[in-house]
C-alpha cells in the first residue's frame, strides 16, 4: 500500500483523490495467471464500492488472494482520472504493474526511448515509464531465471528524482518487489509466530551484465539461509509496504525502514533484502523496529478534524516533548540524543537551522533565545534558499534540520549538503526512522505523537520547546546566565497550564471568526520575539482558508505594509509584555491614525493596548522568549474556524501535502 499522507483518512471536498489496486488473480475461473487491476478516479471509498460490486469479479478474486498493491494520491501529474491513477501498467496484460510516490525527473527521456521501441503511453503519468521500462527489461534479458528484484535493480539504475515504488507481475506471482529512494517506504510486519530474525541481513550485490546469472544463483541459495525474514516453522506472517506508518499501524506496530536504494523482495511468504552499494548508514542489516503510535492517536475522536485535536492536544504535547527531559526541581535539561555530541556543539563557529514552512518558523521563533543561551551566531534558513545560494558551511559549522516528517525533499538535500561539506548535524523531527533522523549524526525526537492535520500545529510548539531545551542544555555552566535559565525552566513547567488556559478563549475565537470569514484579505503584525508567530499565523490562514494573509515584522510597516491600512483591512496585531512593547505601540498608533481597526492579541495585564483596540484577544503572561507559544495558539485556532466557516476541508487543503518529498 503506498499511501501519500493517510489512506485512512475521510474524504476531501476540494482534493481530487485518485486510487486503484492490483491484485493476482490465481482464481479458477481465470486459467492463466493474470492480475486484476482496478482503478477510480475518487477516496478509497469510491474504489471500494467499485470493488464490491456484485457484478464484478473481483469479489471472487478477493477470497483466492492475500496479495496485492494499492495506492491513493492527490492528483498530481495528468487529469485526475482512472486512468492517471496507479498502478500504472506496462501493458494492456498487465504484466507489470507498479504503484509510486515521489516524481521521476528523466522521464520525458525514458519515454521517448521507450516510444522509439514501440511501447505505447496510455496516461500522463511519469509513473507509466517505470511499468514500461521494467517489461522492457525483462524482455530483453540475457536469462530466463532473473529475479524479480534484479529487473527492479535495473530499472531504478535509469531512474532520476524522487522514489517509492513496489511493483508486482504475472511473470513472478505471489511476489511483490519494493525500493526507494529520495521517498519514504517502510514494511509492516506482522505475525502471531515467532520471527525468523528482527535483523535483515542485507545482501550486497553488484548487478553486471554478466554475473546476473551467478547472482541468481547465489541469491536463491542464500535466501535458503538466514537472509531473510519468516515466521518459524512456515507459519504466516504479512508484510504492509506503505510510505507512512499511520496507514498501517491498524494492522502492526512493528516496521523496517528501508534506506535509499534497497530492494525488498517479498516471496513465498519471505521477505529479504538486497542493495547494489552500501547504504549512507553503513548499517548491514535492517531492523524490526516497534512504533510507539497507537491506533487512537491517529483517530480524530469528539473533533471535527484532526487540526482541531491536534491545536487541542498541545497541553500535552508540549509536555511529552519535556517528559523526561526537563528537571524542573535542578534546573537542568538533558536531552539525550544530543549529549555526546554537546562538547562538539559548544566549540563550534555558529549555527544554522534550517527548514521549511512551519518547521522554518519555529527556528525564527526561537533563533533570539538560542542566540542569548548559546552566545553563538545563528542563520535561520529556508532549505531551498539555503541550497539555491551554495551556501558556504564549514567543518565547524552545527546544522540543525527542523522537520516534523522528517522527509521533507529541500531540508534534506539541504542536510545532505551540509553534512557533504563537513559539519555537524543535527534532526529535530517528530518521525521516528525518518530520513532525517536517520542521515542526520544526532538529534531530538520532538515526541509530540502523529500529526495528521496538514497544516501543522502541535509540531511547531513542540518544535519551539525543542530548540529553547537546547539552548537551555548548552548553556548549563554559564554563571552569568542562570537567572535567565531558570525563569525559561519556571515558564516551560507552567507552560501546560497555560495553553489550557488559552484554548478556553475559543469561542471567542469563533465569533472573530464569524465576523472576519468573508474577508479577502487578513494581515498579522508583531515583532521581536511574536515576529514568528505572525508568519506562522499567517500562514495557517492562507493553508486552510485560502484567504490572502501576510505575516509583517512590524518594525518594516513604514516601509511598505502601512500603504495597506485603511478602514477596511483586518488587521491581526501581536503586542505583548515584552522588551518589544513599546515600539509595537508605536505601530499601533501608526495603524488607528490610518482608520484600521486592529485585532489585538494581548497581555491579560495589558490596559494600554485595549485603548486603541477594535477588538482584544487576551492571553496569559509568561516569559518572553516562551510567549510565541502562547500567542500562535489564537491564530490556528482563528485559521480553523475561519476555514470550517468558509466551506473548506481543514484537514486537506486543496494543492497542499503534509510531507513534501519533492524538491
Ligand atoms: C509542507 C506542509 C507544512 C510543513 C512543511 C514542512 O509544506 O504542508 O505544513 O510545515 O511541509 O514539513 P516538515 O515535515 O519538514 O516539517
Amino acid at each position: 500500500i503506498l499511501a501519500h499522507g493517510n489512506l485512512r483518512l475521510p474524504g476531501s471536498t476540494n482534493t481530487v483523490y485518485i486510487t486503484g489496486v492490483a491484485i493476482d488473480g490465481n482464481n479458477h475461473e481465470v486459467k492463466e495467471r493474470h492480475i486484476q487491476l482496478v482503478k477510480k478516479r475518487g477516496k478509497v471509498k469510491a474504489l471500494d464500492e467499485e470493488l464490491y460490486k456484485q457484478d464484478s469479479m473481483d469479489l471472487k478474486v478477493e477470497f483466492e488472494t492475500h496479495f496485492g498493491i494499492a495506492h491513493t494520491r492527490w492528483a498530481t501529474h495528468g487529469v485526475p482520472s482512472a486512468v492517471n491513477s496507479h498502478p500504472q501498467r506496462s501493458d494492456k496484460g498487465n504484466e507489470f504493474v507498479v504503484i509510486h510516490n515521489g516524481i521521476i525527473t528523466n522521464y520525458k527521456d525514458l519515454r521517448k526511448f521507450l516510444e522509439s521501441k514501440g511501447y505505447e503511453f496510455e496516461s500522463e503519468t511519469d509513473t507509466e515509464t517505470i511499468a514500461k521500462l521494467i517489461k522492457y527489461v525483462f524482455d530483453n534479458r540475457e536469462t530466463e531465471d532473473i529475479t524479480f528484484s534484479t529487473l527492479v535493480e535495473r530499472v531504478i539504475q535509469q531512474l532520476e528524482g524522487a522514489f517509492a515504488l513496489v511493483f508486482k507481475s504475472i511473470h513472478y506471482p505471489g511476489e511483490a518487489v519494493a525500493t526507494r529512494r529520495g521517498s519514504p517506504l517502510l514494511i509492516g510486519v506482522r505475525s502471531k509466530y515467532k520471527l525468523s530474525t528482527e535483523q535483515i541481513p542485507i545482501l550486497y550485490r553488484t548487478c553486471t551484465l554478466e554475473n546476473v546469472k551467478n547472482i541468481c544463483k547465489t541469491r536463491m541459495k542464500r535466501l535458503d539461509s538466514s537472509a531473510c525474514l519468516h515466521a518459524v516453522g512456515d507459519k504466516a506472517v504479512e508484510f504492509f509496504f506503505a510510505s507512512d506508518a499511520s496507514a498501517i499501524i491498524e494492522h502492526t506496530n512493528r516496521v523496517i525502514f528501508l534506506e535509499d536504494d534497497d530492494i525488498a523482495a517479498v516471496a513465498d511468504g519471505k521477505l529479504s533484502i538486497h542493495r547494489v552499494k552500501r547504504s549512507a548508514s553503513d548499517d548491514p542489516s535492517r531492523a524490526i523496529q516497534t512504533l510507539q503510535m497507537e491506533l487512537q492517536q491517529i483517530m480524530k475522536g469528539n473533533f471535527s478534524a484532526f487540526m482541531q485535536k491536534e491545536i487541542f492536544e498541545q497541553p500535552e504535547s508540549v509536555f511529552n516533548t519535556m517528559r523526561g527531559r526537563v528537571n524542573f526541581e535542578t534546573n537542568t535539561v538533558l536531552l539525550g540524543g544530543l549529549k555526546d555530541h554537546l562538547k562538539e556543539i559548544r566549540r563550534c563557529r555558529r549555527l544554522i537551522v534550517i527548514g521549511c514552512g512551519t518547521s522554518y518558523h519555529a527556528a525564527v521563533a526561537t533563533r533570539q533565545v538560542l542566540e542569548e543561551l548559546t552566545e553563538l551566531p545563528v542563520m535561520v534558513e529556508l532549505a531551498s534558499d539555503f541550497l539555491d545560494r551554495n551556501t558556504p558551511v564549514f567543518r565547524d559549522d552545527v546544522c540543525f534540520f527542523i522537520s516534523q516528517s522528517g522527509e521533507t525533499a529541500d531540508t534534506l538535500l539541504a542536510l545532505r549538503y551540509c553534512k557533504d561539506r563537513g559539519a555537524l548535524t543535527v534532526g529535530v523531527t517528530n518521525t521516528v526512522g525518518s530520513s532525517i533522523s536517520r542521515e542526520t549524526d544526532c538529534g531530538v525526537h520532538i515526541n509530540a505523537g502523529p500529526e495528521i492535520g496538514v497544516a501543522s500545529t502541535k509540531a511547531y510548539t513542540s518544535q519551539f520547546i525543542s530548540l529553547v531545551m537546547f539552548g537551555l542544555m548548552m548553556s548549563e555552566d554559564r554563571i552569568s546566565l542562570q537567572n535567565r535559565r531558570q525563569e525559561i525552566i519556571r515558564g516551560l513547567r507552567s507552560l501546560p497550564e497555560l495553553i489550557k488556559e488559552v484554548l478556553s478563549l475559543e469561542e471567542k475565537i469563533h465569533d472573530l471568526a464569524l465576523e472576519l470569514y468573508t474577508q479577502r484579505s487578513l494581515l498579522v503584525m508583531g515583532r521581536g520575539y511574536n515576529y514568528a508567530t505572525c508568519l506562522e499565523g499567517a500562514l495557517k490562514i492562507k493553508e486552510i482558508t485560502y484567504m490572502h494573509s501576510e505575516g509583517i515584522l512590524a518594525g518594516e510597516l513604514k516601509h511598505g505594509p502601512l500603504a495597506l491600512i485603511d478602514k477596511q483591512m483586518p488587521v491581526i496585531m501581536v503586542i505583548m509584555k515584552d522588551p518589544c512593547f513599546a515600539k509595537c505601540q508605536n505601530a499601533l498608533q501608526q495603524v488607528t491614525a490610518r482608520q484600521g481597526r486592529p485585532i489585538i492579541l494581548c497581555s491579560k495585564d495589558d490596559t494600554e493596548s485595549s485603548k486603541f483596540a477594535y477588538k482584544t484577544i487576551e492571553l496569559p503572561h509568561t516569559v518572553d522568549c516562551l510567549q510565541g507559544i502562547l500567542s500562535v495558539i489564537p491564530l490556528q485556532l482563528l485559521s480553523f474556524h475561519l476555514a470550517v466557516l468558509r466551506g473548506y476541508d481543514v484537514d486537506f487543503p486543496r494543492n497542499l501535502a503534509k510531507s513534501v518529498t519533492v524538491e
